[in-house]
Order: structure tokens, then sequence, then C-alpha cells
């Protein structure tokens, strides 16, 4: 019975670690499913093993018939031998299913959403947490602004800028060259630079990189105005924010 115990922990802690796995689980859950599935292993080995050492005393009378050695199987209690060795089979098919995690992590696709916190309908905020109205701005000023409820991602950042229209146009504030962010506006001629390394990008042309080492635009973020008056995200940065390798990291 104590085999029987190991084994089912085995199989629940194995089963546990792949679908935390599968359904992105904080890595706490999928790290104890993991220790429990290897525990339970360890236990079933070590009592069976234990099971099926004879005791040193042990005497075995002559018989002329029948079988001359005791059964190579644990007397497990009331667990029959046909379901001791299905539930062996049980463990080590839940543990080959631990095998699948790498698969599941190589097909899932970075999500860039879930990365910069932006999509339709979300407002933005500044560095308070409050939401931007439509007239915050006067012409010729910028702002730094942030997706609510999503202030803290790296990639949220963005420059809002006021045209000289009236009009609202706003950009991931991460240099496409390195990362660092973009914190200077150049109002009589429109420009967007970043400090680092002195790239320059034009506002007015889609902040489309005009000088300096960035090696593409500063993502733009389209804007809208909500039924209150505040200024709200249609979408998502229209390209992957950063530096072009940082899409290859997950
Ligand atoms: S990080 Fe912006 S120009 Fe290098």
């Amino acid at each position: 019975m104590t085999v029987a115990l190991f084994l089912i922990l085995t199989i629940a802690g194995a089963l546990a670690a792949t679908a935390a796995a599968a359904f992105q689980a904080p890595p706490s859950i999928f790290g104890g499913g993991l220790a429990l599935a290897f525990i339970g292993l360890a236990g079933a080995a070590g009592a069976t093993a234990s099971a099926m050492r004879a005791p040193d005393d042990l005497t075995e009378p002559r018989t002329a018939r029948g079988p001359t050695s005791p059964p190579p199987l644990p007397d497990d209690g009331r667990v029959t031998r046909p379901a001791f060795g299905g539930m062996w089979l049980a463990a080590i098919g839940a543990f080959a299913l631990l095998g699948l995690v790498p698969l599941i992590s190589l097909a899932r696709k970075p999500g860039r959403a879930s990365r910069t916190g932006w999509g339709a309908g979300v407002r933005l905020v500044d560095e308070n947490n409050a939401p931007i109205p439509h007239d915050r701005l006067v012409a010729g000023a910028i702002e730094t602004v942030f997706p609510q409820g999503a202030t803290d991602l790296p990639e949220a950042p963005a420059v809002l800028i006021r045209g000289d229209d009236g009009g609202y146009r706003a950009f991931s504030k991460v240099c496409t060259h390195a990362g660092c962010p973009v914190a200077l506006y150049r109002h009589a001629s429109h420009q967007l630079i970043c400090p680092c390394h002195q790239s320059i990008f034009d506002v007015q042309d889609g902040a489309r990189n005009i000088s300096g080492p960035a090696p593409r635009p500063l993502p733009g973020l389209p804007l809208d105005v909500d039924a209150e008056g505040y200024l709200v995200a249609r979408g998502d940065f229209d390209a992957p924010v950063g530096p072009d390798d940082w899409d290859r990291v997950s």
C-alpha cells in the first residue's frame, strides 16, 4: 500500500506540473508539482526495494512440487499484482508527459500585447495613474504616458505629443537602437531625440528615424477619445518595441 500511495503522488505531481506548464501557471506551482513527482517516484522505488528484500532468516521448506521461490513482487496489501503493474505504468506515463513541457514552451509565441499592456480601449494614464483628458496638453507639449493598470511593464511607456494642429500622436518611448528612453522633444522641428546616441525621429513622419544609429522608427500607438473625454489606445503599438533582438527573447 505504501508503494501505491507514492505512485499516486508521482502521477498527481507529474500531471500538475504538466498542466502548470500548459496553462502558464506561476513557476512555483510547476516546481511544486515536479518536486512531488520526484519525491513520489523515489519513495515508490525505495518502498518497493524494501518490500522485495528477503529477511535474513528466511527459510524455505523443501517441497516436491510447485514454485521454489517466493513471489518476486511485494505483497502490497490490497493492491493486486496487475493493479500494481498498472500503477507503475501510469506513473511512468505521467512522467513521460513532462517531456512535452519544452515543446509547449517552444510552441508558445511570445505575446507582445501582454508585454506592453496596450490594447483597444485602454486609457492613457500619467505616472500617478491618472487618466489623460483630451485637453490635457497644449500644442507642442509632451508627456510620458502608460497603459492604465499596467504602468510597470518595461515596454509600456509611450511619449504623448500634441501637435500644432491640436491632434495627438503617441510613440513608444523605448529607442529602437539600444532601448534607452527617448526623452527629448524639439518642438520647432518636431523631432524626438534619444539622448544615448543621438538618434532623431521625425514625429510628423511616423517617428521615422532620420539620423543616428536607430535602425527603424519608433512604434506608433493609435489613439482615440472615449465617451468620457479621456485619451485611449485603439490597439497595441504598430511594431515591436525596442531593439530588434529583444523580440527574440521570450
Ligand atoms: S539607444 Fe537610442 S540612439 Fe542608442
